[in-house]
């Protein structure tokens, strides 16, 4: 044959391919989400997420302290509350558990990059994002609570706040209230194109916030829709979102391509608690290679556009990068 093309010739060896290879895994894109909850000398792990715990707050300034050797430069923080109530209460105490684990991380470690997810479903006894009449998610009534979380996360310190609830208008209320309060400077990266996923089972587990009666597809969008995401993403960005999550990540491939396509703006994979739960039960079970998998699949939301990766996988990605200089 007289092939003048043969894309073979830069695969020959591991040199040539590391050379060519056009979307790389950088410790820099990585933010660790992580759990934490009261008490003192606790480090529970969930059972469906092997390797990813429930930490009281000494344990948790521990754990920061292995995020920040590996130079992972952000965290993103959940918290499990003492008690829930109806309204959320403990999402916007100035004491909450979310509240007290930022200032402590601040404290021990200023150049740690703190975000925030904000959302009621945590903090509510019945698990919705919102407050409830009549067993209906209220938006407008809502929309007060979460931009009092916002406010309550950036008192405390927080770095960025990440609202994941997708009630209408909830990111312009969260502009506003953090406006008012001094503090126009703190980032808003939102949620937008969040799917009613079952991939958030294990998540949760964690986090204690399954619905007590219905679910959320009359808040979260449904999968069949991408157009949806676009008008979404639309809406967020005129209401002040200054980043864009796409969730979950690994079905969503072409959201991620299409918002950043679209938008422009810096564009975040979640890498969800029910991807993660597979990846680990196959890879538990010896029927995958979990670091292979782990990073093609994180590498594929770079190569759709995004710019940033928020994985339970963090801490292991950091160490594969680190024995290997790239990834
Ligand atoms: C809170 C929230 C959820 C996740 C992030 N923020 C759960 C949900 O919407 O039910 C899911 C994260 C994951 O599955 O890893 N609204």
């Amino acid at each position: 044959m007289e092939l003048k093309r043969r894309p073979r010739r830069l695969r020959a060896n591991e040199a040539i391919r590391r050379m060519v290879r056009e979307n790389h895994i950088r410790v820099e894109d990585l933010i660790y989400p992580m759990f934490v909850m009261p008490g003192e000398k606790k480090k529970i792990e969930i059972s469906s997420m092997p390797g990813v715990y429930n930490f009281s707050l000494d344990e948790f300034i521990l754990e920061l302290g292995n995020v920040v050797k590996l130079g992972i430069p952000a965290v993103l923080l959940f918290g499990i509350p003492e008690s829930k109530d109806s309204a959320g209460t403990g999402a916007y105490h100035e004491h909450g558990i979310v509240q007290e684990a930022v200032r402590l991380a601040k404290k021990n470690f200023p150049k740690l990059y703190v975000i925030t997810d904000v959302c009621l479903c945590e903090y509510t006894d019945h698990g919705h994002c919102g407050l409830i009449e009549n067993e209906q998610v209220l938006n407008d009534p809502t929309l007060n609570l979460l931009a009092q979380t916002a406010i309550s996360h950036a008192r405390a310190g927080a770095d960025m706040v990440a609202p994941s609830d997708m009630m209408d208008g909830r990111v312009a209320a969260i502009r506003e209230g953090l406006d008012k309060e001094g503090f126009s400077h703190i980032p808003i990266m939102a949620y937008s194109a969040k799917v009613a996923s079952g991939f958030y089972g294990p998540f949760r587990e964690a986090a204690g916030s399954t619905p007590q009666f219905g679910d959320r597809r009359t808040y979260q969008m449904d999968p069949s829709n991408g157009n949806e995401a676009m008008l979404e993403t639309a809406l967020d960005i005129e209401e002040g979102a200054d980043l864009i999550i796409v969730k979950p990540a690994m079905a969503y491939g072409d959201i991620i391509y299409r918002t950043k396509e679209r938008f422009g703006v810096p564009v975040v994979a979640y890498n969800v608690s029910g991807e993660y739960a597979m990846v680990k039960a196959a890879a538990a079970n010896g029927w995958i290679d979990e670091k292979r998998i782990v990073l093609e699949a994180l590498v594929s939301m770079k190569r759709a556009g995004a710019d940033l990766l928020i994985t339970y996988h963090a801490l292991d990605v950091a160490n594969w990068i680190r024995e290997e200089g790239q990834a």
